[in-house]
């Protein structure tokens, strides 16, 4: 990220870093991020222990920084992160039973279920309110219904659970996108609706920030609404979020165990799909641009013209635009297709590539790349990141080694530690994980607010 000089000084100043003011940017940059891991190492939880005379040791309790409770808890994002700040959970709800399942497995406390059905007299007191309400009715994917939509207002809720309770901070969360619904009349509604509660959220107090501005490899722009009670808000405390230029990770994150990874190979009929498309992207040659999305099943497909006008919009599309990259290398696709095209037509998918990796390279292979096999075609992205994990499951694969990526590497990508116990079956285990926040994401911007408000010192 690329931060002015004098954005960096307000940070330093945050921090409480001092005699600044000569340093050059990237002297600052390093300064911030030794303060940020202080914080970090004071802010973690260590178990205290002992060793008694008899060497047996015993562990002290920890003494909690702060109470919080996790609306719509999911798996735990924010207990995650709200843990490595030393906070303890007092309380915390969501409908799905799963989740309720691991989250009690994990923390050993029993989420609640519905929110709406909440008696919020017998939430115990706490000081902060965590949630990452509800996005379907918000994000890209759902249908955009914003606040007609039933699951919109369950952000009510929150705000009942604030009037009712006053805590000194909440932490919200949702998607980039909740701030365009509607021309942005959701997002102004939601932020109004904060403020009429008795507490401060404003542009400087709303964070966009994704998993991999802190080093993890994977993209997942979120927003964090940091709200503060009216009356302990201080409008000279500035948090500042520019994250230390973390360089992105995968080592960190690729699962090693040959035994764990053997029960995550791709079927053989997907390898066989897949040798055959990077036979025939060997055949082009370097700089061939092959968007849009080939359907390598219509090259020889003959309609009359009523029939293509009856085909979708979308489909008429791609024939033709693919007819110029069939006929360059017509004599190829040709003999390409007589050896494969029975596995080809086996599933409609297999015959549509959509390669979103640019023009073809010197050495390049499919296999390169991650791979997601989803309505629309075999899709081939970028290993730069791995792709955004989502609640729909199309688990991605990992094409270098022909697996798919497993249940743990998603939790490495969603910064749950690594002790952390799944949900015994894989496809809930993704599932919960395209669904979490992402922890480091929420603690960083958590330990930067806190540590502002005086938190940890
Ligand atoms: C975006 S996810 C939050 C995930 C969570 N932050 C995590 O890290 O796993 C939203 C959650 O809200 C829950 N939910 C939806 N409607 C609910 C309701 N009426 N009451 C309680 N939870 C609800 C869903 O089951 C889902 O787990």
């Amino acid at each position: 990220m690329n931060f002015s000089k004098s954005e960096l000084l307000i940070k330093c100043e945050a921090l409480g870093i001092t005699k600044c003011l000569s340093k050059n940017k990237s002297q600052l940059v390093e300064l911030i991020s030794i303060k940020e891991q202080q914080i970090l190492t004071n802010s973690t939880v260590a178990p205290l222990t002992v060793v008694t005379p008899t060497n047996s040791t015993v562990v002290l309790e920890v003494i909690p920084r702060f109470k919080f409770i996790d609306l719509f808890c999911g798996i735990g994002g924010f207990h995650q992160a709200s843990l490595r700040l030393q906070g303890e959970c007092v309380f915390a709800c969501d409908i799905d039973e799963k989740c309720r399942k691991v989250y009690e497995k994990n923390y050993g406390l029993r989420p609640e279920s519905d929110i709406t059905k909440i008696d919020i007299s017998k939430i115990p007191e706490f000081d902060i309110l965590c949630g990452g309400f509800p996005c379907q009715a918000f994000s890209n994917s759902g249908k955009k219904k914003g606040f007609e939509d039933a699951r919109g207002n369950l952000f009510e809720n929150i705000i009942s659970i604030a009037i009712a309770k006053r805590p000194s901070f909440m932490f919200l969360e949702n998607v980039k996108h909740i701030k365009k619904i509607d021309n942005g009349n959701v997002y102004k509604h939601i932020i109004s609706r904060i403020n009429a509660s008795g507490y401060v959220v404003n542009e400087k107090t709303i964070f966009e920030l994704s998993p991999h501005q802190l080093g993890v490899p994977q993209q997942r722009e979120r927003v964090i609404f940091v709200c503060i009670r009216a009356d302990i808000f201080d409008p000279v405390k500035k948090i500042i979020i520019c994250p230390p230029e973390t360089p992105i990770r995968f080592d960190n994150i690729l699962e090693t165990d040959t035994n764990v990874l053997q029960k995550y190979k791709i079927p053989g009929e997907l390898e066989s799909v897949l040798n055959a498309w990077n036979e025939m992207i060997t055949t082009f040659e370097v700089n061939e641009n092959l968007s849009p999305t080939i359907l390598c099943n219509e090259f020889n497909t003959i309609y009359s013209e009523d029939e293509f006008l009856k085909l979708p919009d979308w489909k008429q599309e791609y024939i033709t635009k693919n007819k110029p990259i069939y006929q360059k290398y017509k004599t190829q696709w040709d003999s390409w297709y007589a050896t494969h095209a029975q596995i080809l037509c086996k599933k409609e998918v297999y015959g549509k590539l959509e390669w979103q990796v640019g023009k073809k390279k010197e050495q390049e292979s499919i296999f390169n790349h991650f791979i997601q096999l989803r309505q629309s075609g075999i899709r081939v992205k970028k290993a730069v990141y791995f792709p955004t994990l989502v609640a729909i499951v199309q688990t991605p694969i990992y094409a270098k080694e022909k697996r798919y990526i497993t249940p743990r590497e998603c939790a490495r990508l969603q910064s749950f530690p690594d002790n952390f116990v799944l949900h015994e079956n894989d496809h809930t285990a993704y599932k919960q994980f395209g669904n979490a926040v992402n922890v480091d994401v929420v603690h960083y911007v958590m330990m930067n607010a806190l540590n502002v408000y005086g938190m940890f010192v």
